[in-house]
């Protein structure tokens, strides 16, 4: 496996593959990785004939600098694995390798950027947009894969794939779990024993939820329910529980009678998580 630090480096390894016919899959991380983050590269293993994986932990999407620095690194561990799991190169910049120190040009989708999570974290998805967009330009992969579990983060950058028409085929991947429902996250391991079994409540809040949308409901009746449902845990803090188009993530009017997404954020303790469902009523 190619470790490579720096753009020239991936570029020359992604040329020899390409030079030799080659397809080239690229899954993008921040490391310390997981069972998620392995299952998108053995999809992109499946589809491409040679697998890239990108380890950086990106400052422009981090609103919050204490976010930043809390966010768990292991780049040994990282490589171990993904050696063991037969990617074919690496690419683990520093930050001033990524970006220029008089950077000024950014990538948004204008309307997706602000609903939702982006609302929350203003300038968040502006800063995915930029960095997967770096990603791509520099590595020229033909397929690149991203995990359904940050469902507005896939749907932000399959509009800016078609948008900006870029050469690269976009894979969503389901949501990997652990055995007892709770999301695969790198922020699992910062959760308390006590809060690492409280989280079980989002798993089931998801099932509880795409149970009652096929039950006549509203959207904000649901979101009222999810609520309820949640708060019944106490270590439980509620960021946001949203049902929306699944297709659009827009609110939907009336009865829930096409496929609708479930995104909840909660925190636990100080640790933020995600997770999401789509509930299809038809
Ligand atoms: P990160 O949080 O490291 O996630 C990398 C990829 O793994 C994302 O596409 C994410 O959706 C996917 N993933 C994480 N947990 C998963 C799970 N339990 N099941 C399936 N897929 C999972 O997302 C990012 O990094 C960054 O925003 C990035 C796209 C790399 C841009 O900086």
């Amino acid at each position: 496996m190619k470790i490579c630090r720096s753009k020239r480096d991936i570029r020359e390894a992604v040329a020899a593959f390409h030079g030799a016919g080659e397809t080239v899959g690229l899954v993008p991380t921040m490391g310390y990785l997981h069972d998620g983050h392995l299952t998108l590269v053995h999809a992109a293993q499946a589809a491409s004939d040679r697998v890239i994986v990108s380890i950086f932990v990106n400052p422009t999407q981090f609103g919050d600098p204490s976010d930043l620095d809390a966010y768990p690194r292991d780049e040994a561990r990282d490589f171990a694995l993904l050696e063991a799991a037969g990617v074919d190169a690496v690419f683990c910049p520093s930050a001033d390798e990524m970006y220029h120190p008089e950077k000024q040009t950014t990538v948004v989708t204008e309307q997706l950027e602000h609903l939702l999570m982006g609302a929350l974290r203003p300038g968040h998805y502006k800063g995915v947009c930029t960095v997967v967009t770096k990603l791509f330009n520099i590595t020229g992969a033909d397929h690149a894969f991203f995990g359904e579990k940050d469902y507005q983060q896939l749907l932000v950058i399959k509009t800016m794939v078609r948008d900006l028409d870029m050469p690269i085929e976009i894979h969503g991947v389901p949501t990997v779990r652990e055995v007892d429902g709770l999301a695969m996250s790198s922020r699992n391991v910062r959760l308390t024993p006590e809060d690492r079994q409280a989280a079980l409540i989002l798993n089931k809040a998801l099932a509880y939820g795409a149970y009652e949308a096929s039950d006549g409901r509203t959207a904000d009746q649901l979101e009222a329910d999810i609520r309820t449902f949640i708060s019944r845990e106490p270590r439980a803090t509620i960021e946001s529980v949203d049902v929306r188009d699944a297709a659009t993530l827009e609110p939907i009017e009336g009865l829930i009678e096409r496929p609708a997404v479930i995104l909840l954020a909660a925190r636990f303790g100080d640790v933020l998580l995600i997770d999401q469902r789509v509930a299809d009523p038809t």
